[in-house]
């Protein structure tokens, strides 16, 4: 029997798999291309990129938890000079689809990062991370704030003619509002969820396990919350793509998403436990398409029956 079609479309990109790998979790695309070779990925989504390098959070700043991790890396990066640089090349020399993952402190470090990459080729679309405290307005989140995230959107809108995603955070108090604003301000996509914000304690320390206390949850944990979230986005915003993410660790998961509302998923924590988790997954989804007679996985978006 030939194999499945995994081709999906997000928006107006098509992707040659629907299995992407997710921010801050795949390091810049090479790091682990020994265990999983990034240019069969439906794209790379790199670690969030700001102007200039940053040092991060001290540590400790991961921990384990049921079903799940903690993390406050506090946004390490090489900064985008260093990634155009030093990385990018090497991507494009593989062939992979990378999507630029993009955060500051100020709506002009977010252009600013837009703005450089703009003058190398080989970058398929942005994917904003609107998780992250924006500091002129005394350090609530940009995602948090629909006005915030609308006009932020539109400002990196007018900076690129690529697919411009944005990552809503789970945390936000309105998720659909936080939705419709940042397609009001032109978003093509919106990818969900973020962490969700926790803590873990250590009983014989009696401390935070975390050096800054609070973390982001990522893993299995948060999967049913996830899948609830692009199902609310995709009922009230049926007519955008959504890319889902939270806890993925198999192709049945990944089915989930797609039932949900989702054109395609990002896998991070699984790769942690597993290095080529992803791979894995993209099989199992093929062996759910031949079992169940899937010719395209655009039937499966949405098609969840409630
Ligand atoms: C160690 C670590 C670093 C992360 N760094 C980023 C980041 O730089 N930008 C971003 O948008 N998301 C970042 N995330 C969030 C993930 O991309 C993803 O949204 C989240 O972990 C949920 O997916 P998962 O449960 O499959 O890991 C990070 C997650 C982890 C665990």
């Amino acid at each position: 029997m030939s194999a499945p079609d995994l081709r999906v479309a997000v928006g107006d990109l098509l992707l040659a798999n629907p299995v992407l790998a997710a921010s801050g979790t795949f390091g810049y695309g090479l790091e682990l291309a020994d265990l999983c070779a990034p240019e069969a990925l439906g794209a790379v989504v790199t670690k969030g990129l700001s102007p200039a390098p940053r040092a991060g959070a001290p540590m400790p700043r991961i921990a384990e938890t049921s079903s799940g991790m903690l993390n406050a890396i506090g946004l390490e990066n090489i900064g985008v000079e260093a990634f155009c640089s030093d990385k990018l090349p090497e991507l494009c020399r593989l062939g992979v689809v990378v999507v630029v993952n993009v955060f500051g402190e100020s709506p002009r470090d977010y252009v600013h990062v837009i703005e450089r990459c703009e003058a190398e080729d080989g970058i398929a679309a942005y994917e904003l991370n609107v998780s992250c405290p924006n500091v002129s307005s005394g350090g609530m989140e940009f995602g948090h704030d629909p006005d915030l995230l609308r006009t932020l959107t539109s400002l990196c809108r007018r900076a690129t003619e690529k697919p411009l995603w944005v990552k809503l955070s789970p945390n936000a108090p309105n998720l659909v509002e936080t939705a419709r604003a940042a397609v009001d301000g032109g978003a093509d996509t919106l990818s969900l969820i973020n962490t969700i914000r926790a803590m873990a304690i250590d009983p014989w320390r009696r401390r935070p396990e975390l050096a800054r206390t609070f973390g982001g949850l990522s893993g299995p944990a948060i999967l049913p919350i996830a899948l609830r979230m692009v199902h609310e986005v995709h009922r009230e915003l049926p007519d955008v793509p959504l890319v889902g993410l939270g806890g993925i660790e198999s192709g049945l998961d990944v089915v989930r998403f797609l039932l949900a509302g989702a054109s395609a998923v990002q896998v991070g924590t699984a790769t942690f436990r597993r290095p080529g988790a992803m791979v894995e997954i993209l099989d199992e989804l093929a062996e759910y398409c031949r079992q169940t007679g899937v010719h395209e996985l655009s039937e499966l978006t949405g098609a969840l029956e409630v």
